[in-house]
């Protein structure tokens, strides 16, 4: 089972709404690419701090595309069901808990609201296929799995990355991942503190 969390590495999607919201501003589609999403924790965690940070009208355009490979697990099923343990919660700030989370039948459960859930398109996606998801992000997070990736193959995916984003667009990655020197000509760091980057060329 994939491990991931909700609120896993706050602060570098933090830096990244605060760069791509005022760079998105203005366009009628605004689109995000979740890569590797697992079970939609990190998915749901994005789509909160991007609610918390637009107006809502600018929040409407927002699209997420959410992507894994996982099909034997149906991950599918469990991004578009929304519905996580309240012990899988409690990282989760209380006043985000109330605004974003509803009960859900199953006990102990809650489920994400339909404000961020009709934000989510979830599709099966091979990173390796070299094909992206859609074209045109603004921003696209992928992190916590390119580390499983051969060196040749994770140049290849960050190419593909640049091809996917609209000029200007802005890539997330985890802290441990440092960009191959291969691509450091196509991108270009933005903030000291995490692994946030920015678009260069069309
Ligand atoms: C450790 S989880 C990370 C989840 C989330 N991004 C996070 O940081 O919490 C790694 C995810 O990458 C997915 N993955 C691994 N190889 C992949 C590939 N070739 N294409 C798409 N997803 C892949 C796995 O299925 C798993 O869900």
């Amino acid at each position: 089972m994939a491990f991931t969390f909700f609120m896993r590495d706050q602060p570098t999607l933090e830096h990244a709404a605060d760069h791509m919201i005022p760079y998105a501003s203005g366009r009628s589609r605004i689109k995000i690419w979740d890569a590797g999403c697992a079970l939609g924790q990190e998915t749901y965690t994005i789509a909160m701090i991007f609610a918390e940070k637009m107006n809502s009208f600018g929040f409407k355009n927002l699209r997420i595309d959410a992507t894994d490979h996982d099909s034997a697990n149906n991950f599918g099923d469990i991004v578009n069901a929304a519905t996580y343990p309240n012990d899988e919660l409690q990282r989760t700030p209380a006043e985000l808990l109330a605004k974003y989370f509803e009960p859900a039948e199953k006990p102990g459960h809650s489920r994400v609201k339909p404000i961020l859930r009709d934000r989510i398109y979830f599709q099966y996606h091979d990173l390796l296929s070299l094909k992206p998801a859609g074209q045109d992000y603004c921003l696209i997070v992928c992190k916590n799995v390119l580390l499983h990736f051969q060196y040749p193959e994770r140049v290849e995916v960050f190419k593909m990355f640049h091809q996917a984003l609209a000029p200007g667009g802005y890539l997330a990655n985890e802290n441990t991942q440092k960009l191959p020197q291969e691509v450091a000509h196509l991108f270009t760091q933005v903030v000291p503190d995490a692994q946030l980057y920015k678009k260069i060329g069309d």
